[in-house]
């Protein structure tokens, strides 16, 4: 059993302003990507409401990963990569100077298209990101693994090997993994690129199980290629079609009532990027 005491101690430690439910908007004003001379996005203004699951959907190379990278600031790290509008977290800057880029990313989380364990053991891998935060004390450490472990349904699978390394799993329950870790830390939002797409069917359920339950504690913003997922999963859909934004909404009415004839095309299934041209 998980005692009491480990989420106080993490509490109490976490110098960060969430407490579990609280779930953070999102923003992005007039805002346009690029790499070295290439505009990758443009005229993106578009809210991510709390508590909300937000689906960006649109053909490959559209930017889905661009802006979705943008919302942590996972872009900076690529040098020819630039950015004019704003970006808001609850109302403020990501990119203010007040701002550490280590800190937005505690707040607001990320798991990737492939699992990406760390070279540690599922326990270590579950705590890093509370580790480096200080976020609990070394005591904790175990408690905070199975109750992350056991939020995304992998603790009974890895109770009785903590210590052991991650590769061995099943790249469904790596991908559980990430999700545990990235949860650890608290984030306010978690941004999830294609999470399941490498996964197989009966992992992908486990997965948009676990989104489903985690709203509306934490605003979700996730880039899928599913328009099936999609439908099923979110509250709100996002369309983009070469760099631009073509239609945002509730996701029954982009899906039943579109305003677009571009969004009603792709949305229908005709999934071929030339309908949208
Ligand atoms: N690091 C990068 N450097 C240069 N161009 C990039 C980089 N990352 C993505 N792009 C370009 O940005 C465009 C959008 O890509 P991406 O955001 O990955 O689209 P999606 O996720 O919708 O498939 C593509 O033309 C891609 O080549
Ligand atoms: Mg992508």
């Amino acid at each position: 059993m998980v005692r009491e005491a480990s989420w106080s101690d993490a509490r109490a430690a976490s110098t960060g302003a969430r407490r579990e439910g609280t779930a953070a908007t999102m923003s992005a004003r007039d805002v346009r990507l690029g790499f070295g001379s290439v505009t990758v996005m443009e005229d993106i203004t578009v809210d991510l409401p709390p508590g909300s699951i937000t689906a960006l959907v649109g053909p490959s190379g559209s930017g889905k990963t661009t802006f979705l990278r943008s919302l942590n600031r996972m872009n900076d790290k690529v040098r020819s990569f630039w950015r004019e509008g704003e970006i808001l977290l609850d109302g403020r800057e990501i990119h203010g100077r007040d701002v550490d880029p280590l800190v937005l990313r505690r707040r607001v989380g990320m798991v990737f298209q492939r699992p990406n364990p760390f070279p540690m053991s599922i326990q270590d891998n579950v705590v890093a990101g509370v580790r480096a935060h200080r976020m609990a004390r070394r005591s904790a450490m175990r408690d905070i693994a199975e109750t992350r472990l056991a939020e995304v349904g992998l603790w009974s699978a890895v109770a009785d090997r903590l210590d052991d390394s991650p590769f061995r799993l099943s790249g469904g329950q790596q991908q559980l993994l990430c999700l545990a870790r990235a949860l650890a830390v608290e984030p306010e939002v978690l941004l999830l690129d294609e999470p399941t797409s490498s996964l197989d069917p009966r992992s992908t359920e486990a997965v948009e199980e676990l989104v489903r339950r985690l709203t509306p504690g934490i605003t979700v913003v996730v880039v899928t290629h599913n328009l099936a997922q999609a439908r099923r999963l979110s509250d709100n859909t996002v369309l983009f079609y070469q760099g631009r934004l073509v239609e945002s909404g509730p996701t029954s009415q982009l899906f039943d009532r579109p305003s677009r004839p571009e969004t009603a095309r792709y949305l229908g299934g005709d999934a071929d990027p030339a309908v949208l041209a």
